[in-house]
């Protein structure tokens, strides 16, 4: 605003003073810039997001637009997936082909993993072949989700890939094998062995195989080139992701990714029945009991919601985004599956946020048709959206909420909110009974509450302290969801240099070029 009428200032009279003092504003705004940027970088600290004065006159804390909408500073840190001077490729003489690795997956970082074990082990990756025993009933095979060209030619220096198992090898005994989770170098390496008797390897299981830490810098750095640069959606569903992405921006400049967890199946998994009606609890608790892979049958849903591992419900959305300070006005995308309880549970959060979006009302219906059957490749343009949008908010920590953040984390630390569900749910029962007012005193509890949860730099964490063993991994940051520091680095005389990719090309995701704010930041 004040550039603004500067300029006006300026071009009205244009008399020299004006011009000195229109030189001097410019020089002491730059000199706050140079000031602003030259504070060292405090991990996992960004500018607080709370305003602490307080609006008697509005109902909750005021907060100002750009610390709603502003990214996180990235502190000069960019992504960097180069490999080291050791680091040996692979450039596979073709006649030689001798060995083959394929498995069953569904997820980027499955299959990302999946390409370090085989750079590892030295072995040949067959593309692998989409889980369809999974709930989301899916026939969709590795080349509708993903660009294959791209995936094989892009890593070609790293690990051979092949469309198929070769006819020679197809009928050969193969070695069925599920190997052990979060799984060290050393472990693949005596798993070579394996090759002395098999010339195939099924590898059963490929979820979490891959150790998050203490890997050799050069494997988690083509975990991320695997991740960032080889893995493109299909040309059909990037340009319809893209599509949905500009008319976001038409509408309204600045949007809210909402991934909201609220499927029948995860809850009835979950066993969070809170806000449900009996009959909703009961028919999610038969669905439990009659879904065989399900091990725990016998969930106590209060327990779950107080220990902070059930999804926020549609209506505590609404609560959450209201107390961080969103105007009612914002524009929210909401990627999910089908939301059970319909419009009617919907309309809790839409009575906070009337602007929802959903793919349907920003597609047509025949832009649709090709994905409508098929949830993973629809899961897959939400996945563009959320990872473009100003603002990542996930209801709930799953595979893909994850995948989103750190994707966000490693092009330039993009905002997103991770709710403390724990820390929340204790707030909204605190609500209800009256112990707090639905005002300020809420308000800036949740804002203080999630200040260092917007997306900021910060290394990924380690092990719970005090766990042994190998429960110890699970309580590990997973390496997707972070992964700073091996492949974001600070390089303050390398810039640009860090950023080149093998081809040349700017490194990451391609459609970070059409975000406004992605591509001004970078
Ligand atoms: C592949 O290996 C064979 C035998 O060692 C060699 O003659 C041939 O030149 C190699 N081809 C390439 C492309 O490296
Ligand atoms: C890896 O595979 C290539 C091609 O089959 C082979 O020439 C090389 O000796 C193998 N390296 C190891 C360590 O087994
Ligand atoms: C569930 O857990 C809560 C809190 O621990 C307890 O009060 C309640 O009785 C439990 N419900 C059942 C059905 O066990």
């Amino acid at each position: 605003m004040r550039t603004a009428s500067t300029a006006k200032f300026i071009s009205r009279k244009q008399s020299p003073r004006a011009i000195v003092l229109y030189i001097f504003l410019l020089f002491a705004f730059s000199i706050f810039i140079f000031v602003f940027n030259a504070g060292n970088i405090v991990e996992d600290h960004p500018a607080p997001v709370i305003s602490i004065q307080s609006h008697p006159q509005t109902k909750f804390l005021q907060t100002a637009d750009d610390e709603l909408w502003d990214a996180p500073s990235r502190h000069g840190l960019r992504p960097c997936v180069k490999p080291t001077s050791r680091y040996k490729g692979k450039i596979y003489n073709f006649s030689l082909y001798s060995v083959a690795f394929f498995f069953w997956s569904s997820s980027f970082a499955e299959i990302s993993d999946m390409v370090a074990v085989a750079h590892i082990m030295n072995a040949t990756l067959v593309i692998p072949q989409l889980d369809r025993r999974s709930f989301w009933q899916d026939s969709s095979i590795f080349s509708d989700i993903f660009d294959e060209l791209h995936f094989i030619t892009t890593l070609q220096g790293d690990v051979r890939i092949v469309r198929e198992l070769p006819k020679e090898l197809e009928l050969v005994p193969r070695a069925r094998k599920h190997f052990t989770s979060w799984s060290s170098m050393g472990y693949y390496k005596e798993m070579m062995q394996l090759w002395n008797d098999h010339q195939v390897i099924h590898v059963a299981k490929s979820d979490s195989r891959l150790a998050n830490n203490d890997l050799p810098l050069d494997i988690q750095r083509l975990r991320c080139r695997a991740l960032y640069h080889a893995l493109h959606f299909s040309p059909p569903i990037e340009s319809l992701g893209k599509k949905l992405v500009d008319r976001l921006r038409m509408r309204s400049g600045k949007y809210i990714a909402l991934h909201l967890r609220y499927e029948k199946d995860m809850l009835a998994f979950t066993g969070c029945t809170s806000g449900l009606t009996d009959a909703e609890s009961e028919e999610l608790r038969i669905m439990r009991e009659n879904t065989k892979h399900w091990k725990v049958k016998d969930i106590n849903s209060t327990e779950q919601r107080i220990g902070g591992f059930c999804p926020l419900t549609p209506k505590e959305v609404g609560i959450f985004l209201q107390a961080i300070g969103y105007p009612p006005s914002t524009l929210i995308y909401v990627a999910s599956g089908e939301i059970y309880g319909g419009d009617a549970r919907l309309s809790e959060l839409m009575s906070f946020f009337p602007n929802l979006v959903f793919k349907e009302k920003l597609a047509t219906k025949e832009e649709l048709n090709a994905f409508a059957k098929h949830a993973s490749q629809s899961a897959a343009l939400d996945y563009i959206v959320s990872l473009e949008s100003d603002v990542f908010v996930p209801s709930y920590s799953g595979n893909m909420a994850r995948a989103v953040e750190g994707h966000r984390r490693f092009l330039g630390h993009r905002k997103t909110i991770t709710p403390d569900r724990k820390g929340l749910v204790r707030l909204f029962d605190e609500l209800e009974s009256g112990q707090l007012r639905e005002t300020s005193s809420f308000s800036d509890l949740v804002q203080q509450m999630h200040k260092n949860r917007q997306g900021a730099p910060r290394k990924r964490k380690g092990p719970s302290p005090g766990i042994k063993g190998k429960a110890r991994f699970r309580t590990e940051e997973s390496f997707y969801e972070n992964p700073y520091p091996e492949c974001i680095c600070r390089s303050p005389h390398l810039s640009g240099y860090g950023m080149l990719n093998r081809d040349g090309r700017f490194p990451g995701y391609e459609l970070q070029a059409m975000s406004v704010h992605g591509a001004a930041a970078i």
